[in-house]
């Protein structure tokens, strides 16, 4: 049988895919960051699963204000890097699952969970950022990616509590997939920051400590906190951390924190990463 075998939180701050592509990491500046993200890098190098499930925003890449899409999955063989205005990054195609996003497909929509199905899909920096975090620079990706993408550019955006709830049938569904396998997701987004209006370049770390620290001990805290909290603490883009209580809901209740690191600023947001897994 599938299964889960565990759960990291990243922001996916474009820069830093900049930064890696043009072997630009190191220096005063990027080092600390490079050695707080080594234990995600070793944690995949250990564990090795198979197929990483990565909850992400398109920014307005593949979709448009055309379709305002709350809940969707990818059900392809391949996902190319998306162009963003200044070509497509010079990073590896992702080989999805098709079998095990069909499957959750089917069991999300059993389950009451009305998704877009995306039969074709580029991916953008919140899918392909998180992955240079966790890989580095591979010829190939080590694993394959299913990617599910959460509405969060324009409102109205799903609660924290769609969110978790819809991670808990992710779990269901990936639990009963008859193959062998191992699965690790991935949230993506957040913490805290905003890139336009009066408040552009808010960052909160205080307020994202106490999240995140809600987030691994008492998830049902977390899921609950209404938009305008998200808003008003963590600015107009911290609300992208709702895409964490995905992966949350994917995994038990009680995790072991396996390692959090925080790093601020990389370029106008609170960097944050966290490794969970389930006790048993
Ligand atoms: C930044 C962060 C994001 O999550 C994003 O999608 C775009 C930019 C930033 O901090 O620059
Ligand atoms: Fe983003």
């Amino acid at each position: 049988m599938a299964k889960i075998i565990g759960g990291l939180g990243t922001s996916h701050i474009p820069t830093i895919g900049k930064v890696i592509d043009h072997d630009e990491m190191h220096g005063d500046y990027w080092d600390p960051f490079v050695k707080g993200i080594q234990p995600a890098r070793d944690w995949m190098k250990e564990n090795q699963p198979d197929v990483c499930i990565v909850v992400y925003n398109d920014h307005g890449s593949n979709f448009s204000l055309k379709d305002i899409i709350p809940f969707g999955i990818g059900m392809a063989d391949k996902y190319l890097p998306a162009d963003e205005g200044y070509g497509r990054r010079n990073v590896p195609t992702c080989d999805g699952y098709p079998a095990l996003s069909a499957h959750i497909a089917e069991s999300l929509i059993l389950d009451e969970f009305d998704i877009v199905m995306s039969n074709e899909l580029d991916v953008d920096h919140g899918l392909t950022v998180p992955l240079s975090i966790m890989y580095d620079q591979p010829e190939k990706w080590p694993c394959k990616v299913i990617p599910f993408y959460v509405g969060v550019v324009q409102y109205p955006q799903p609660t924290g509590n769609r969110c978790y709830n819809i991670g808990k049938a992710i779990r269901k569904a990936v639990d009963s997939f008859l193959e062998d396998i191992t699965v690790a997701i991935l949230g993506t987004g957040g913490l805290s920051h905003q890139l336009q209006g009066q408040r552009a370049g808010l960052i909160n770390q205080d307020y994202d400590k106490k999240w995140l620290r809600n987030f691994i001990d008492e998830p049902l805290k977390t899921k609950d906190i209404s938009h305008t909290e998200l808003l008003r603490e963590a600015g107009s883009e911290g609300i992208e951390a709702i895409m964490w209580l995905v992966m949350r809901g994917a995994m038990d209740e009680e995790v072991n924190e396996v390692y959090s690191f925080m790093h601020t600023p990389v370029s106008n947001t609170n960097y944050s990463l966290t490794i969970l897994e389930n006790k048993k």
